[in-house]
């Protein structure tokens, strides 16, 4: 089975597919408004050190677990832990259509948002007006649903290509792509009189806005960015060579993913600022707020669409990596054709994202806990599953295979300090962390 495995192209190949599946909606829509709403550079400091400490440690954690076992979540952690722990990658693999579910409707919106730059339709310096139009198109029944089936085709059709022939060649065209309209985007933004509040905003600490919330927003933030928590790392480490290195690879996907919201924050919040709205919009500020700042900007006819054409192809390239856990465990596991899996899975997802688009508005009572559907999505996805996710990792490596992970991270060369530190990492500061602010985040403690 080993033998027949699809392997990247190159460790290149590798950087840029998991870099794609970092950077998303998660850096560019989801990032600037949590940050405007947690205080913004404390936020970004908490949000930094949580990275540097959790993020590298996991993200090695997944992508060295799937190296060494060569298989999907499920079969990767049957086979290093036993029956019990494959379960675990069952978690991760049903995390994924969670997730898709909300991220094809909200990606479903950007496509759209294309357009109705494109075509002046949101023209309009007036938050307010803006809000209408958002609240009229996502609260409709049949576009919003147009949309993410569109999207969902195009991502389908790359899955479909295979691991190096089509989610590495796409993701070799569409990351440097994605990097150059936000290096565009934030010279634009600079340059704006009053930009420089916006700046201030995000990289100067204030800490009176910190409490225990900062930190679980900021943790949940970070496992989403980087895609961990829910197999995809993991997955798309298997599809490296058991003899990969992977201490650059891992540096680069974190500076890579962490540089990307940066940028991001640098392209709106000056705008926000240098426009005179409000940085704390939530959810809405991308496409609310941002279109009443394009349209008041010299230029902004042409930098909206390029805006939403950015969030797309960022989007594209990470809904590719959350299907492939499942794919590959499909395709691993049960033996089916790539092809198969694609379609029955992306039917599936949506299915399920046909009542988080219409929770929106277009279908009153579609709730789930108290909440909208999509939210009640989102909250389980990002809060519940990918955290819960990430700890049981953390245990596993950390407690169950212990040594063994360090043997194979050394690969055969002497123990280094740092694969000691990271091991330290994953047993003693992970574990009770990641406890302390799951419990907060789902509202226990
Ligand atoms: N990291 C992606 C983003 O920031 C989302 C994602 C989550 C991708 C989980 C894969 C797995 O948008």
């Amino acid at each position: 089975m080993n033998t027949s495995r699809e392997h990247w192209g190159s460790r290149l190949g590798f950087v840029m597919a998991a870099a794609g599946s970092a950077v998303g909606l998660g850096n560019i829509w989801r990032f600037p408004y949590t940050a405007g709403e947690n205080g913004g550079g404390a936020f970004l400091l908490i949000y930094l050190a949580i990275v540097a400490v959790f993020g590298v440690s996991l993200l090695l954690a997944e992508v060295l677990i799937g190296r060494s076992t060569q298989r999907n979540p499920v079969g990767a952690l049957a086979r290093l832990g036993g029956r019990w722990w494959s379960l675990v990658g069952l978690l991760g693999v049903l995390t994924g259509f969670v997730i898709l579910s909300f991220y094809v409707v909200v990606a479903g919106w950007t496509v759209a948002y294309i357009g109705f730059a494109a075509s002046g339709a949101l023209s309009s310096t007036d938050p307010a007006t803006l809000g209408a139009l958002f609240q009229a198109f996502v609260g409709s029944f049949w576009s919003p649903l147009l949309y993410a089936l569109f999207f969902m085709v195009l991502v389908a059709l790359t899955v479909s290509g295979g691991v190096a022939r089509g989610i590495e060649r796409a993701n070799k065209v569409l990351m440097p792509l994605l990097f150059l309209l936000l290096l565009a985007l934030v010279a634009h933004a600079l340059t704006l009189d009053g930009s420089g509040a916006g700046v201030a905003f995000l990289l100067q600490p204030d800490f009176s806005k910190v409490t225990g919330a900062t930190f679980s927003a900021a943790l949940a933030q970070a496992f989403f960015s980087l895609s961990l928590g829910m197999g995809c790392m993991l997955t798309y480490g298997s599809y490296l060579s058991a003899h990969d290195r992977l201490g650059v690879a891992t540096t680069s996907i974190i500076s890579l993913d962490v540089l990307a919201a940066i940028l991001a924050g640098l392209a709106i919040m000056p705008v926000v600022f240098a426009f005179g709205f409000n940085p704390e919009a939530g959810a809405g500020l991308t496409f609310i707020t941002l279109p009443a700042a394009f349209a008041a900007m010299p230029g902004g006819a042409y930098i909206g669409p390029l805006f939403f054409l950015l969030l797309t192809v960022a989007a594209l390239t990470s809904a590719i990596s959350i299907l492939e856990p499942a794919i590959s465990f499909l395709t691993d596991e049960r033996g089916w054709t790539r092809r198969r899996t694609v379609f029955v899975c992306a039917a599936v997802c949506l299915l399920l994202s046909v009542p988080s688009s219409l929770s929106m508005g277009a279908v009153d009572g579609l709730t789930l806990v108290g909440r909208s559907f999509f939210d009640a999505m989102d909250f389980a996805a990002t809060n519940v599953m990918m955290p819960l996710g990430a700890l049981l990792t953390a245990v596993f490596v950390g407690w169950v295979w212990g040594a063994g992970a360090l043997n194979a991270l050394s690969d055969g060369r002497p123990i280094a300090w740092w694969a000691r530190a990271w091991l330290f990492v994953l047993r003693f500061v992970a574990p009770p962390a990641l406890l302390l602010i799951f419990l907060q985040s789902t509202g226990v403690l």
